[in-house]
């Protein structure tokens, strides 16, 4: 079996006493990928340098994988990183086209520290090694590489949505972008509609043709393009959530509850998140609904993000401000309508806490997939499960139909969802959830890995008539 090196802008360095620096399940099902095969996991060590250019990898081998990352300089971080990933693509590929802000500088960085990646993992690289690059910091990865000579399988995940021809051009490189994404052998998304995006973009725009059966041709080059939606580890959230109880955080949670209900909010705090339009969602459901008051809690968990970026500060202080005047306006001396937690709580935690939440609120204006999502439904107790409010424009929606679907521009409509999640019949909650499970575990982030890799190395080349 070919060794698998996977490539990623955050790369989890297990810590020096072997445990993992990330737990999440993506990094839980890569390094079991990884280890499968034998491997190397290749990015940034998330770490800036001063001023020294980009030309040393600190590698480091944890059993048979081999962790080998770099540090940036305080320009290739603002350029690359905060600039043209965050700032251009990121808002791009949201929808946002109002948050933009295109500088040809960072441009030139997002390029510069990409042909630098490539410069550092060539000499790395095996023959028959299969190479699987993921999101959007890291498109022009293969095309650097292959001006290397660089002859092997290349395959690229897309996190996060895509968006349509007319979103996409505005972006004035976005042909480059496009041309980087063609030297791929396959590029995966997480929904359907987001390769119907790109289908449009390649078409639309003239960059390529489509050959049919999910292959394209463009700039010369046949690659594969395709939906692998991505899963949780179902099985691993079950059991934790199972033992939420005993987490000191859950316990202090509920001690402080009372007999409140309890409604749950999980994102990072980005924009694309929904979480101003969630805040007015759960304060309209406490005006419409007397009976709320003092009776339901919303606990928003919001680690803070991206802070250096200025449309990320702005929010910060917008939703804080918002929580206060909600809190100011209709709580009262024994009862705070919202609790919103900057800060990072682990995975163990987050279990407990989804399922003690009679309402899980995931409400992103754009999300690529929402695993929010999907772990608050493996975390629910199965004879008596809380039920899940989800955007429809979250990949997630496209794959968990139990859920109350709300849109979330809509803030009326979300909060009488949140009103009838809150009320909903235990019977009826059970055959939402009996509803989505099943998907949860069959298509679990193993699968996506497999689904994936099976795909990329076995399209050795196009055969039209096999498709
Ligand atoms: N998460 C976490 N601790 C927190 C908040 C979030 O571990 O305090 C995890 C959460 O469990 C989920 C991930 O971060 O696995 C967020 O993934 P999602 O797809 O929902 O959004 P993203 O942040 O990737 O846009
Ligand atoms: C999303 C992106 C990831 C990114 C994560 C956290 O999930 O798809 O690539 O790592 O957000 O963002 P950060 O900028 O802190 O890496």
């Amino acid at each position: 079996m070919a060794r698998l090196v996977v490539v990623s802008n955050r790369v989890p360095v297990p810590s020096a006493k072997g445990g993992t620096a990330a737990a999440g399940g993506l990094a839980v099902a890569l390094e079991a990928a990884l280890k499968s095969r034998g491997g190397l996991w290749f990015g940034w060590s998330g770490k800036t340098s001063g001023d020294r250019e980009i030309e040393w990898l600190e590698i480091r081998d944890h059993g048979n994988v081999t962790y080998a990352v770099a540090d940036l300089n305080r320009r290739d971080v603002d350029e690359y990183y905060t600039g043209f990933a965050n700032r251009a693509l990121w808002p791009l590929c949201h929808y946002r086209l109002d948050l933009t802000d295109f500088s040809r500088k960072d441009m030139a960085g997002y390029f510069r520290v990409n042909r630098s990646f490539a410069r550092l993992l060539a000499p790395l690289l095996r023959p028959d090694d299969l190479i699987w690059v993921h999101d959007y910091h890291l498109i022009p990865l293969a095309a650097e590489l292959r001006h290397m000579g660089v002859k092997n399988r290349i395959g690229f995940f897309h996190h996060i949505p895509w968006p349509p021809a007319d979103v996409l051009s505005t972006l004035p490189v976005h042909d480059t972008i496009m041309r980087g994404l063609a030297a791929y052998d396959l590029v995966g998304f997480q929904t359907d509609y987001d390769v119907e995006n790109f289908a449009g973009c390649m078409i639309r725009e003239g960059f390529g043709k489509s050959l049919g059966h999910g292959w394209f041709e463009s700039y010369g080059h046949k690659f594969q393009v395709g939906n692998f939606a991505i899963g949780i580890d179902t099985q691993t959230f079950v059991a934790m959530a199972e033992e939420g109880m005993k987490n000191s955080i859950v316990k202090r949670t509920c001690d402080s509850l009372r007999n409140c209900d309890l409604v749950i909010g999980v994102d990072r705090l980005d924009y694309s998140k929904g979480i101003g339009q969630r805040i007015e969602a759960f304060s309209r459901f406490c005006e419409m609904s007397p009976s709320a008051k003092g009776q339901v809690t919303f606990l928003q968990i919001t680690p803070k993000s991206r802070s250096e970026v200025p449309e990320y500060a702005q929010m910060q202080r917008d939703i804080a401000e918002l929580t206060g005047r909600v809190n100011g306006s209709l709580g009262d001396v024994d009862w705070t309508p919202i609790r919103y937690v900057n800060k990072t709580l682990g995975r163990g935690a987050l279990a407990g806490l989804y399922r003690i939440a009679k309402a899980g609120l995931v409400t992103p204006l754009r999300d690529g997939m929402n695993l929010v999502a999907k772990e608050y439904v493996a975390a629910q107790d199965p004879t008596d499960p809380g039920v899940l409010v989800l955007s429809r424009f979250a990949g997630a929606a496209r794959e968990m139909d139990g859920a109350l679907i709300v849109n979330p521009y809509d803030v009326e409509a979300t909060a009488n969802a949140i009103g009838r999640a809150i009320s909903m019949p235990v019977e009826a909650r059970r055959e939402r959830y009996n509803s989505m499970m099943p998907k949860l575990l069959e298509h679990d982030v193993a699968a996506w890995c497999r689904d994936f890799l099976d795909v990329l190395s076995a399209n050795e080349e196009f055969e039209p008539e096999a498709g």
